[in-house]
């Protein structure tokens, strides 16, 4: 089987897919955090590696196996899950599906926080390095770069200011209004630069499989220079 996988149309590519949540430390026994199955990025990390890619996974805690044929780092904190992803340059694409904690404590405590000091604590937050971002406007620019959305509503207004704001190529903007997060099931728009698809509700695993056959397609018109 592993020579059928290394002729796929995406044989000798390298990807990136950044799944899961991430942890930010509020001391050693909390951290603030985001709701993720982690579901769809491993299906995508491991659709890509059906198609011959030679696939990295970046991903924050989950209970879900490697991939067969997926390498995957394990990380905890945005800053930990952006240098795992920079290490992982040059890439031919990447496919950022992580909920990224948007912000995290300004200082993680190096003692546990005790409940009789000095009452309740204030959390302050810093934001956290946009991973898409940096990786989409960085120097080693992989060719094709993919961000997820996820949107409570106006999905497909939010998704093309996110393609301009973090400078991707493409977005897959998800509903998460209904039951997507954690579910089997997803319901997702692809957009890019001047298209629109709309897929139709389908397993988490065929969503992934229908982008990689997108991305085989993407690259392919696209040799690496
Ligand atoms: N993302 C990232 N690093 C962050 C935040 C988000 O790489 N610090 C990526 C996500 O993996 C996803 C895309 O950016 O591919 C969009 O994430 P989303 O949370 O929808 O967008 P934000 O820019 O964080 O905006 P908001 O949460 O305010 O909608
Ligand atoms: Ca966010």
């Amino acid at each position: 089987a592993l020579a059928l996988l290394s002729d796929g149309p995406l044989k000798g590519k390298k990807a990136l897919v950044t799944a899961g949540p991430t942890l930010e430390a509020i001391d050693p026994v909390r951290f603030i955090s985001n709701r993720s199955s982690g579901k769809q990025g491993y299906a995508i990390a491991a659709a890509l590696a059906e198609l011959g890619a030679e696939v990295t996974l970046v991903s924050g805690p989950t209970n879900l196996a490697v991939p067969q044929g997926v390498k995957r780092i394990a990380v905890e904190s945005a800053e930990e899950m952006l240098a795992a992803s920079e290490a992982a340059l040059p890439l031919d694409v990447a496919v950022m599906v992580a909920a990224v904690a948007d912000w995290r404590p300004a200082q993680a405590a190096d003692e546990k926080i005790k409940k009789d000091k000095a009452g309740i604590p204030a959390i302050s937050l810093v934001e956290t390095p946009d991973i898409l971002a940096t990786l989409a406007k960085g120097k080693k620019r992989p060719k094709l770069v993919v961000g997820f959305a996820a949107e409570t509503e106006n999905l497909e207004a939010h998704a093309r200011a996110k393609i301009a704001k973090k400078g991707c190529d493409w977005i897959i903007a998800n509903d998460v209004s209904g039951d997507v997060m954690g579910g089997a099931e997803n319901e997702v728009l692809l957009i890019t630069k001047d298209s629109a698809e709309t897929w139709p509700r389908m397993a988490k695993e065929a969503v992934a499989r229908k982008l990689a056959e997108k991305i085989a397609a993407e690259l392919g018109a696209k040799p690496r220079q």
